[in-house]
């Protein structure tokens, strides 16, 4: 078994202690071996409660600590771009979170720092690794769905914890930016990577908090292969966060409650003094306690993946490249938004199929003359079988 790798951590905040609680709480061979804040005060107090042994306040200092193998980023949007370049300056490997760029252009530059660099470059991209996300995409990969046609995710609660998400400028955008991300590539997942996004609707408004970026949105993305993708996003949502995906396809459907509802409630009228969930709104009354936050927000999966394709030297399930077509459906998301029509998604480096022409014969042929639509077992016993004539077009049934 390889020695686990020494890292560096940017940021000590909510996903900052995610991460740490990730590894260290599971007494991972990966550790975090220094860690900055823009604070050096709260990195002092972060390193102290989780037994880091080195903290500051310099991010270059943090990042060129000789004794880490990697640099895990979880600071602000605004400054990703800086820390990756820093980072891939520095040969480590890199893991950034979500969402890699504000745009895909800042994306880019990121891809590209780390690709001339050639050091690992990982989108730590949590919700594609939940263990029930895990398991479906395994049975859609193995064709339990038959051809994915409609992918709808949606993340909802009532508004991130800290100033700068609020910042249109440091964040890159609201709703859509925040969560929107996590969104499409859940469904880029379940569609296949390999497909273009090829086009985007989206509606989006600050309803509810006196900010400059989007509190709500909806989007559609249409891939290559007329796959539909879904999201829903907002931070106006009450009653905690709403995590929650569903997948259609042609054989079957998957629905996945990540959070809320997922089979543990708890009811307590005077409530335990302490933290119930991410976003809760309550912690007294009807409860939903999340069993393993970060289990179940695929932390754990997402570490182990990272970690294990480093050791092989293969690239990651989620990588910068993701990150890049996720900015780019986003980018387009924010034009149609103001256009109020279908934007292009604009990916000046494709790399998966190129966009062909679908098999749209649905030629299950009846007696060589019907086409079937579809059968239906009626309340009274009989099957109804519906068909279209061949030739002429119409449509008739049967009874039997
Ligand atoms: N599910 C997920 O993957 C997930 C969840 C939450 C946040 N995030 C991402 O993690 C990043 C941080 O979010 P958070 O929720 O931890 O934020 P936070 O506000 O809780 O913590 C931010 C941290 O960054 C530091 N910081 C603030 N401004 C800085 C600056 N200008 N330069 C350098 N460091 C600075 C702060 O000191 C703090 O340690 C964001 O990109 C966010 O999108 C990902």
């Amino acid at each position: 078994m390889k020695k686990g790798y020494k890292l560096t951590l940017l940021g000590t905040g909510l996903i900052g202690n995610f991460y740490t609680m990730t590894l260290h709480n599971m007494r991972s061979r990966e550790q975090f071996h220094t860690v900055y804040s823009a604070n050096p005060e709260n990195a002092a107090a972060f390193a102290k409660r989780w037994g880091i042994p080195k903290s500051t306040g310099d991010m270059a200092e943090a990042i060129n600590d000789p004794d880490t193998d990697a640099v895990v980023i979880g600071i602000p949007n605004h400054v990703h771009k800086e820390a990756v370049l820093m980072a891939a300056k520095a040969g480590k490997a890199i893991l950034c979170t979500k969402p890699l760029g504000r745009t895909a252009a800042e994306a880019k530059e990121m891809l590209a720092a780390a690709e001339s660099a050639a050091v690992f470059a990982g989108y730590l991209e949590d919700l594609v690794y939940t263990p029930k996300t895990l398991k479906s995409l395994t049975a859609v990969q193995n064709g339990a769905l038959g051809k994915v046609l409609w992918v709808r995710s949606r993340e909802t609660h009532p508004g991130p914890h800290s100033d700068w998400f609020w910042d249109i400028e440091k964040a890159g955008g609201g709703a859509i930016i925040d969560m929107g991300c996590h969104c499409i590539e859940i469904i880029r997942n379940f569609v296949g990577k390999n497909i273009r996004p090829m086009e985007v609707m989206c509606t989006a408004d600050t309803l509810v908090h006196p900010i400059d970026a989007e509190d709500s949105a909806i989007g559609l993305i249409r891939f290559a292969n007329r796959a539909i993708g879904q999201f829903e996003v907002s931070w106006t949502f009450r009653g905690g966060m709403d995590l929650r995906d569903e997948v259609a396809g042609t054989e079957g459907t998957i629905w996945m409650d990540h959070f809320l509802r997922t089979g543990f409630e708890m009811f307590t009228a005077v409530g335990q003094e302490g933290y119930v969930a991410e976003k809760a709104e309550s912690d007294t009354g009807w409860l939903f306690p999340v069993g393993d936050e970060a289990h179940e927000l695929g932390y754990n999966h997402m570490f182990l993946d990272m970690f294990q394709a480093m050791d092989a030297g293969k690239p990651p399930m989620e990588t910068f490249y993701d990150g890049y077509v996720v900015n780019a459906v986003m980018d387009a998301c924010y034009r149609s938004v103001e256009s109020k029509k279908w934007e292009p998604v604009i990916l000046d480096d494709w790399r998966g199929d190129d966009p062909k022409a679908e098999d749209q014969s649905y030629e299950h042929l009846i007696d060589g003359k019907y086409i079937l639509i579809k059968t239906e077992k009626m309340p009274d016993g009989k099957t109804k079988t519906i068909l279209k004539d061949k030739d002429s077009g119409q449509i008739t049934q049967r009874i039997e």
